[in-house]
């Protein structure tokens, strides 16, 4: 899967571009404000219906300008190509179509083109709270089970509806009637992301061990209640803490990944780069096992490829890249930043006051 064309309009600074891609590496390049981050942006917004530099909508949008508007013709081997775009109106609404038809989902749009980010904020997946890694899990999960959207949307509703009334409970019996099923939820949503992340964190050793290799680096999930406790049961004998608290303690809402080199987290060791490598490699990682299991290829958007990175780590970088066969999007200031991709089969974008010149 790859985007074989993109039409960009009204984007932050990309009034109007349309844009014939290469199913390799794209790179972008241009000066600080020309509209490198903006054009991830827009395919990124493609993908999940939402920025991610920003929650709100009309920040995005370019000035003045009452939506905006973003189209893909998807390249799907041994298929015709699959049109897809979304527009979103400075009141909030969404349009998303798929193969000509309007008032389609955004989860299903989000099947359709997966989608790994690499931005220099990026960290936050290792430095950051435990939503950050429940995120990466679970973007696995979506793709490998088609049912855990609903299961996850429902758990949501559910925890949310149970924390309004432990508010005002005395007893048990009056959140009890919520526990049974997100119980239920719950394991099963345990269950999915404990298979994925021993898979994916296999997969995530062997990359890190050839990116950070006098790193030992240990993964390990936590499924946000303790090992020994049947969650049913947990629920219940919490009830007073969580009605002190006001929420529920436990539970798959509280999952992690914990990452660390011997006991100590590991942004507590590894140096800014290595941080960088490590966010790598596990997106990396993301992506391959996704191909393994379900033929779909991720694409891979990397804003300023180039920070933090030495040579060598940036060569070692584009060649596990290439390894993927994936669509890549790589931004940079200059293509000094980007030689040692050069030998990657690719296309140069040279972006100027959101303009965009195919090279
Ligand atoms: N809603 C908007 N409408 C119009 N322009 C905007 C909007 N939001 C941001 N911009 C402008 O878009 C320009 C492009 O920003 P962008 O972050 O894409 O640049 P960049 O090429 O990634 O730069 P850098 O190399 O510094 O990261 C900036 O000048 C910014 O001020
Ligand atoms: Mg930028």
């Amino acid at each position: 899967m790859s985007l074989e064309r993109l039409i960009i309009k009204d984007f932050r600074n990309l009034a109007d571009c349309d844009l014939t891609l290469s199913d390799g590496f794209n790179y972008l390049i241009g000066d600080n404000g020309s509209g490198k981050t903006s054009v991830l942006e827009a395919i990124h917004f493609l993908g999940h219906g939402r920025s991610f530099r920003s929650h709100l909508t009309k920040r995005v949008i370019r000035h003045e300008q009452e939506a905006l508007f973003v189209h893909g013709k998807i390249h799907q081997a041994d298929q015709s190509p699959l049109p897809v775009g979304i527009t979103k109106r400075r009141d909030g609404v969404t349009e998303v179509k798929i193969a000509g038809q309007t008032n389609q989902k955004l989860a299903q749009l989000a099947q359709i083109v997966p989608m790994q980010l690499i931005t220099p904020e990026g960290f936050e997946l290792l430095t950051g709270g435990p939503k950050f890694r429940r995120s990466f899990i679970d973007w696995g999960v979506f793709y490998l089970h088609p049912e855990f959207y609903n299961a996850w949307s429902r758990l949501t509703r559910l925890t949310k509806q149970r924390n309004a009334q432990l508010k005002r409970a005395t007893q048990y019996r009056e959140v009890a009637y919520w526990d049974a099923e997100l119980a239920l939820l719950c394991e099963q949503i345990d269950a999915w992301r404990r298979d994925y992340v021993e898979a994916v964190t296999a997969r995530a050793a062997e990359i890190c061990h050839a990116f950070l290799p006098d790193f030992e680096i240990r993964l390990s999930y936590y499924r946000g209640w303790d090992k020994e406790s049947e969650y049913r049961q947990l629920l219940a004998d919490n009830f007073e803490r969580d009605c002190q608290l006001g929420y529920t303690v436990s539970g798959a809402h509280k999952a992690d990944l914990r990452i660390k080199i011997g006991a100590i987290p590991v942004e507590d060791v590894l140096s800014r780069g290595q941080l960088k490598l490590m966010v790598c490699a596990l997106r990396l990682a993301q992506g391959l096992h996704l191909t393994e299991k379900t033929g779909k290829q991720c694409l891979y958007l990397i804003d300023d490829f180039a920070s933090e990175l030495d040579s060598q780590k940036r060569g070692l970088l584009a060649q596990s890249l290439a390894q993927t066969g994936a669509q890549v999007f790589i931004s940079a200031i200059n293509e000094a930043q980007i030689g040692e991709m050069s030998s990657e089969n690719g296309k140069m974008f040279y972006v100027e006051n959101g303009k965009i010149t195919a090279g």
